[in-house]
């Protein structure tokens, strides 16, 4: 059920009976030459809505606007600065917490959105946060390993390319050669989108893709992608409403 769908009734009645809701988060940023500006919210958002209809969950609309600092040099991203990111953030909880809600549950399709949901994790003790990025699921991890092996790499990589290919568009017309690869301390020093200033970045990867190899990810590849997220994310959805124990127990991030 979306909110953006429902009328107060609608809303009011469902607040009788749960007091969860499901709020998709991304961004809007370069994801290379075939990757989609609005790839990481198109992917959440999809996701997000798919558990919704599985659980009876109220899904809020995504909450595109978010820090992309380190593509600013690449034209469409949009970013904001972390504390007005933050600063939205508490404001959307604050409105929902006065309606009653209770578990807020962020599925993530962009990994800079990460360190400042922690935060509100640590804020918020009264309420239940719970952030999962859709590539974390054990399950959707094993596919990106089997199938992309050393190529998904870090930005505009095969699997959420593959996701956006299956359910809105294919840009086919580049012909893109291989990505530098990167090695593990790499990804691992720049993990959750922690990289460096606009020009630095453009500098380094120049297409704008980080160690990723997008053109793997097919149309065929990111129905199997979305199918797995929305199976395990329904579980886990149900299992975080179950979980009665503290905030920051839930900061299974
Ligand atoms: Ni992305």
């Amino acid at each position: 059920m979306r909110l953006s769908h429902s009328t107060w009734l609608e809303v009011e009645s469902y607040l009788g009976k749960s007091d969860g809701i499901i709020i998709p988060l991304g961004s809007v940023e370069q994801h290379g030459p075939i990757g989609l500006i609005g790839t990481d919210t198109l992917c959440a958002e999809s996701i997000a809505n798919e558990i919704g209809n599985r659980t009876g969950a109220l899904v809020a609309p995504a909450i595109g606007y978010s820090p992309a600092g380190f593509n600013m040099a690449f034209p469409g991203t949009i970013s904001l600065k972390n504390k007005t990111f933050l600063m939205v953030m508490e404001e959307i909880i604050d409105s929902l917490v006065c309606h009653g809600f209770r578990h807020f549950y962020f599925l993530n399709g962009h990994g800079a959105n990460i360190l400042p949901v922690k935060k509100l994790i640590e804020k918020y003790a009264e309420i239940y946060i719970r952030i999962k990025s859709w590539w974390e699921f054990e399950a959707v991890n094993q596919l990106r390993c089997e199938l992309y092996a050393g190529w998904e790499g870090m930005h505009a990589t095969p699997s959420e390319v593959a996701i956006t290919r299956a359910l809105f568009r294919t840009v086919s017309d580049h012909k893109l050669g291989l990505p530098e690869k990167l090695d593990e301390a790499y990804v691992k020093a720049h993990a959750g989108d922690r990289h460096s200033a606009p020009e630095d970045h453009r500098a380094r990867f120049p297409d704008g893709r980080v160690g990723s190899h997008s053109d793997l990810g097919t149309s065929e590849h990111g129905k199997r992608f979305f199918e797995v997220a929305c199976s395990s994310g329904r579980s886990d959805y149900l299992n975080f409403l179950d979980d009665k124990t503290s905030n920051k127990s839930h900061a299974s991030v």
